[in-house]
């Protein structure tokens, strides 16, 4: 029986097919290179290797694009009738509860793979993510730290624990750990782009610019060739620099680094260009053609209502180009969803939609109504998924609502907690000085 490179029993007697699903391990957890090509070698030298197709399977859906159903759903099919071993089994019915739009039952599936196995990096990496896309902080911390215990410093896949431990430890607030375990799984492999990826987390938290512009700025030359994951890490430099005020080196590494081809097929990437995008408009920087070229991307997604967090930033891209048509068409795919079974309609009508209403307000100047979705809202916004840096937006768009909506208050307000947090970023520093001077203008009016 042939074992995969941690040690976990596999379904192929194989060696070239062994070989090459090794290969597509080591490129997944470094979200590097091609992995469902290493994948589809893999299947090409033993098609009856279940654990392959379920590994593909299981990249697939949690693409978060409707794109890749077709695809997932034969690579589910072919596993079913493949050599599965149990351990496999599990595997393929976590991705066909994704699929089928069960996220959370497969994310619970994968993470007791992987406490049964925790030799299964694989499984881990993909709870890790399945944690990611449905806000589950607690346990984006948790099952790291519960696998950390099968491996020895040092080893092989230990460092890509770390570097999930450190992302998990920050999204629970505890940036000192975060730091130490990200800073340690950079040191093992420096092409570790999830671990530089944490550690800029705790930065960006911080408002350290003063350490998080070198931390990503200066060892780029490791984290970022051939990674699939590059246009992330380059999004959070582009937030330290937008929180310097250098919009013109934001939009620079907006067109180099993060949409080097702006009618690149990446829903991931859209996400992050909206992010980047909303932050400007909000700042009242022109981005010139940019919301434009992204709104075309995003049309053929825009109706698709998979995931209310992608129909959100699909929305900034409709309202920032200017099709409040498209916008409200979104909107309305996001009603008939959030009607629907499945995860997805609990984190659209809980989540989604409110706060798709609320920046469809702000760009129609309904800044009150903006301001009162937001901050309903904002408390369980991690139930749709994403990180505190990315749901950022939800605050900063309140922020701006209440100052051109005159509600000097709330302003002061937001501006103050912002403060709190990030003694240090200049940005939060520029927003409480607005927010000040709206006050004093209501005085002495
Ligand atoms: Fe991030």
């Amino acid at each position: 029986m042939l074992k995969d490179r941690y040690g976990n029993p596999a379904s192929t007697k194989s060696e070239a097919a062994m070989a090459k699903y090794n290969e597509a391990l080591d490129l997944i957890r470094l979200y590097r290179g091609d992995p469902i090509a290493a994948l589809d070698d893999a299947i090409a030298a033993d098609p009856d290797f279940g654990g392959a197709w379920a590994a593909r399977a299981g990249l697939l859906v949690q693409q978060t694009d409707k794109a890749y159903a077709d695809e997932a759903a034969k690579s589910i099919r072919a596993g079913a009738e493949a050599n599965l071993n149990d351990r496999e089994r599990l595997h393929l019915r976590a991705a066909q509860d994704w699929a089928e739009g069960r996220y959370s039952d497969g994310t619970m599936r994968l993470a007791r793979i992987a406490q049964e196995h925790p030799r299964d990096v694989l499984a881990l990496q993909y709870a890790h993510v399945g944690c990611f896309f449905l806000g589950m902080q607690s346990e984006l911390r948790d099952w790291p730290l519960q696998a950390l215990r099968a491996f020895k410093s040092g080893e092989d896949g230990y460092s890509y624990i770390q570097g999930m431990a450190a992302f998990g430890l920050e999204e629970c607030g505890d940036y000192a750990r975060a730091d130490i375990y990200g800073r340690q799984a950079v040191a093992t492999n420096p092409r570790d782009g999830w671990a530089v990826h944490a550690v800029a987390h705790v930065n960006e938290m911080r408002g350290d610019l003063e350490a998080g512009i070198p931390w990503l700025a200066d060892n780029a030359q490791h984290w970022a060739p051939e990674s699939g994951f590059a246009y992330h890490n380059w999004w959070h430099l582009g937030l330290l620099y937008l929180d310097q005020g250098d919009t013109a080196k934001v939009l620079k590494l907006f067109d180099e680094k993060v949409r080097p081809d702006p009618n690149a097929q990446v829903v991931l990437e859209w996400i992050d260009a909206s992010a980047m995008l909303w932050r400007l408009h909000l700042e009242g920087v022109d981005v010139g053609p940019r919301f434009e070229q992204l709104a075309t991307c995003w049309q053929r997604a825009g109706e698709d209502a998979f995931y209310a967090f992608n129909d959100l930033h699909a929305i900034m891209a409709f309202l920032g180009a200017g099709r409040a048509t498209d916008a409200e068409r979104t909107l309305k795919a996001m009603r008939r969803a959030a009607a629907d079974g499945g995860d997805n309609a609990y984190m659209t009508r809980k989540v989604g939609l409110p706060l798709a209403e609320a920046f469809i307000a702000f760009e129609a100047g309904r800044y009150d109504e903006c301001v009162e979705k937001i901050m309903s809202t904002r408390g369980i916004a991690q139930r749709f998924g994403g990180s505190h840096a990315q749901r950022d937006i939800l605050t900063l768009t309140a922020l701006h609502a209440a100052l051109r909506g005159g509600l000097a208050s709330t302003a002061e307000a937001i501006a103050a907690e912002r403060l709190a947090h990030k003694p240090q970023s200049p940005w939060a520093g520029r927003l409480a000085r607005q927010a000040r001077e709206l006050s004093a203008k209501q005085r002495a009016a």
